[in-house]
């Protein structure tokens, strides 16, 4: 089984995803980490993370340990992550990495923002989470104070939408619901009410699934 979370940053998509592998007991991957450990290394090599050269040739040296990394939560990469996401070459350099996990027995949950639509297409479940700009300003915020880092919301707020409209707005595998996903706004749910939203929506389209290959 392979559950497709995607959306817009902060959102809760990680916390929901991982929840869903525990559940259903499949493997997770985040597959942001894998953009910001390539915008962390775009970066530590002193280059520019807009040069599809340096990006690309970041993207291609990432490995599973690089995931782990404490650094990739800082809000720099964040950023940089955007910029080198939006290069074609970087996006087809993580593509079979996260194909092949997906592929794994028994399945997994990814969470990006294209599993849906351009990395696991013919995913069994699909959750397009979103949330208000604000609300997950103020979330991001919180998550950015608790490790300690020095931040200012009205920046954070500005970094999101920039992160937003980029990801968005890009030729490459853009931000957006596939068609066929289950739209969750979180805005007004903690972790707990999003978990039981998704997962009662998640049951209601399998058993839909499983009554159409019975016939
Ligand atoms: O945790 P947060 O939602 O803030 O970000 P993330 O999921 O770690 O992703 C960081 C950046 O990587 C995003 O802003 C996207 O530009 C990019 N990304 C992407 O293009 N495709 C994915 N499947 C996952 C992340």
């Amino acid at each position: 089984m392979i559950i497709a979370v995607d959306g817009p940053a902060a959102a809760g998509k990680g916390t929901l995803a991982r929840r869903l592998a525990q559940h259903f007991g499949l493997g997770f991957l985040d597959t942001g980490a894998l953009y910001r450990a390539a915008a962390l290394r775009a970066l530590e090599s002193g280059g520019d993370p807009a040069d599809p050269a340096v990006a690309e040739a970041a993207a291609r040296r990432v490995s599973p340990e690089d995931i782990g990394d404490r650094r990739l939560r800082e809000e720099r990469v964040a950023q940089a992550a955007s910029i080198v996401s939006a290069i074609p070459g970087v996006r087809a350099a993580l593509l079979q990495f996260q194909r092949d996990f997906a592929a794994r027995p028994p399945g997994a949950v990814l969470d990006g923002r294209d599993i849906g639509t351009v990395v696991c297409p013919g995913a069994d479940v699909k959750i397009y989470v979103t949330a208000s700009l604000e609300a997950r300003a103020e979330r991001r915020f919180q998550e950015l104070r608790r490790a300690g880092e020095a931040v200012i919301y009205e920046r954070v707020l500005q970094d999101m939408k920039d992160r937003d409209e980029r990801d968005s707005a890009r030729r490459t595998a853009p931000l957006r619901p596939a068609d066929d996903a289950i739209v969750l706004d979180t805005t007004d749910l903690d972790a707990e009410a999003t978990f039981q939203a998704a997962l009662a929506a998640i049951e209601k389209k399998l058993a839909g699934k499983h009554r159409r290959d019975a016939r």
